[in-house]
């Protein structure tokens, strides 16, 4: 038996990385639950920002906007940065986090995070009390310490990305390896 749970914006699990905008002289970051890879050509971002964020402000004023993924261990950081608004105070003073240069574009990457997507806005189309912001990726920087033997791909273990699960709003990291993606569903036989 399975029981109704009405309409929800639950998914399981979310990734939470840290929204940066802005630029080296004024920038504001915040927690975004509610972000996923919106086309892989041109390769996008898409996320839903309520519009009273202060980043919010700053993305549209700047079109830019870049995505920082954060380790497991910076829970705490990483809440902070989603319950307090930089209109209140200044979130990197209070934590000691880093905004550095990117590359490409203007808004800087957050330096204690070992991946970062930077990004320049697209498309916004508004829902509500939310702005569905798409930007494409434009270049991805990961530390050399997250990288597989290979030195050319990200291995998610030695990311240990901080995971949140809504509902219980916990952090949670991620489990071990359970099969080889594109490769395993080989393994059932056709009926036909
Ligand atoms: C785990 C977590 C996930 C969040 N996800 C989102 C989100 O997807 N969209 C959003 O608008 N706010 C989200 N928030 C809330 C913002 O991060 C929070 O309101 C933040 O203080 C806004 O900061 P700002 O005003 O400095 O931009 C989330 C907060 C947490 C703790």
């Amino acid at each position: 038996m399975k029981k109704l749970l009405g309409p929800t914006d639950r998914l399981y699990p979310m990734p939470s990385p840290l929204v940066l905008g802005g630029t080296m002289a004024e920038h504001d970051a915040l927690a975004v639950a509610w972000i996923g890879i919106g086309a892989g050509t041109p390769p996008s971002v898409a996320m839903a920002l309520r519009r009273t964020r202060r980043t919010l402000e700053l993305i549209r004023e700047h079109r830019e906007f870049t995505v920082n993924i954060p380790r497991a261990d910076d829970a705490a950081v990483v809440d902070y940065f989603g319950i307090v608004s930089g209109r209140k105070t200044d979130k990197f003073a209070d934590t000691g986090w880093t905004a550095q240069p990117g590359s490409v574009v203007s808004a800087p990457i957050i330096a204690e995070c070992p991946y970062n997507m930077e990004c320049r806005v697209t498309h916004e189309i508004e829902i509500g009390e939310y702005v569905l912001v798409v930007g494409e990726c434009v270049e991805s920087h990961a530390e050399e310490s997250i990288l597989d033997d290979t030195g050319e791909k990200v291995d998610v273990m030695r990311l240990d990305p901080l995971v949140y699960i809504p509902g219980s709003r916990e952090y949670r990291r991620l489990g071990e390896k359970v099969a080889d993606a594109f490769a395993v569903g080989r393994t059932i036989e056709s009926k036909e």
